[in-house]
């Protein structure tokens, strides 16, 4: 069994297939292969959480396996025991784990030394399983990503900004940032990710142009609290509201991976119109889970 760390590691082919299958156990959630029976996994959560916990914690059970859920603060990771150490507990004990804390680092370092099938389930630098969910969503509501425009706005250096990015260039369609300067990702990122489907433009009308997919994300990612009202004001022009919409494709459907801050990255009348999507993007979570989590116990990964 593999691990599912970033976007960036996965090939086109991967993400693909994970998506059709994600698809494929939304149409026929009863049938969930049992691969996970007589499996334990842990969920490592050292930021809050409401849908990937609850997906996960659903998600595990329905292919047959038991789960864990333990807060950060609440194990000795909280008092300082290096991560290391735990992954070496863990591992002789659990079957899987899937982890959300702030450094990339610290979820590869758990992998390695667990040797247990990790998921990323959000860190300061990815949020992979974010971004496959809502790849599923392209998929089912669009008829894929092939052709298709995608607008970020807001942070463009958060964890979902840099996920969509990994998945514009391992995917080959357009994808527009719209962030001041300030939230651009630096050079160094832009160098790695080596594509020229990733546009950054400061301008958020030429950057929803035409796009099928506009997306946002909150403007104060978890750990960045104390820069809030400064992030609020440099955001604020990259609101997704009625007057940027036009800008749009004319069945440009809106996205967010939520929780959402209405009136802030999207106003409520925005939100509202593009509910039905916004909502099966975060019932997709559960779904592309599931579906990871056969891709990796079939070895795959
Ligand atoms: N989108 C997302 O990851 O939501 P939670 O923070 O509620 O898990
Ligand atoms: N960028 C956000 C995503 C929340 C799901 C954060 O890291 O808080």
């Amino acid at each position: 069994m593999k691990n599912l760390l970033s976007i960036e590691a996965l090939t086109a082919q991967e993400i693909t297939a994970i998506v059709e299958l994600g698809a494929d156990l939304r149409k026929n959630r009863a049938a969930t292969p049992q691969v996970l029976t007589g499996q334990t996994w842990a969920l490592i959560f050292n930021k809050s959480s409401t849908r990937t916990r609850v997906s996960f914690e659903v998600g595990i059970r329905e292919l047959g396996g038991s789960v864990m859920f333990l807060s950060g603060a609440d194990t000795q990771l909280g008092r300082g025991e290096p991560v290391k150490d735990t992954a070496r507990v863990l591992g002789r004990m659990v079957h899987g784990a899937v982890i959300r804390t702030y450094a990339q680092a610290d979820v590869e370092q758990f992998a390695e030394y667990s040797h247990l099938p990790t998921i990323n389930a959000l860190t300061d630098e990815e949020h992979p399983c974010q971004i496959l969910a809502d790849l599923q969503v392209m998929h089912e509501r669009l008829g894929g990503w092939q052709g298709k425009k995608v607008c970020f706005l807001g942070d463009g250096d958060c964890n979902v900004a840099r996920s969509w990015m990994w998945a514009a260039a391992r995917l080959g369609f357009d994808l527009a940032i719209g962030a001041p300067k300030a939230f651009q990702p630096p050079a160094e990122f832009m160098e790695k990710l080596g594509t020229d489907k990733v546009v950054l433009e400061e301008d958020p009308a030429k950057a929803v142009a035409g796009a099928d997919v506009v997306y946002t994300d909150v403007w104060v990612s978890m750990g960045k609290e104390e820069e809030s009202a400064q992030r609020i004001e440099i955001l604020k022009p990259y609101q997704i509201n009625a007057g940027l919409m036009q800008h749009a494709a004319k069945d440009a459907i809106v996205m967010h991976c939520l929780p959402a801050y209405r009136e802030k990255e999207i106003t409520d009348e925005v939100l509202e119109q593009h509910a039905d999507v916004i909502f099966h993007e975060a019932e997709n979570r559960l779904h592309v889970q599931k579906a990871i989590i056969c891709w990796m116990a079939r070895g795959e990964g």
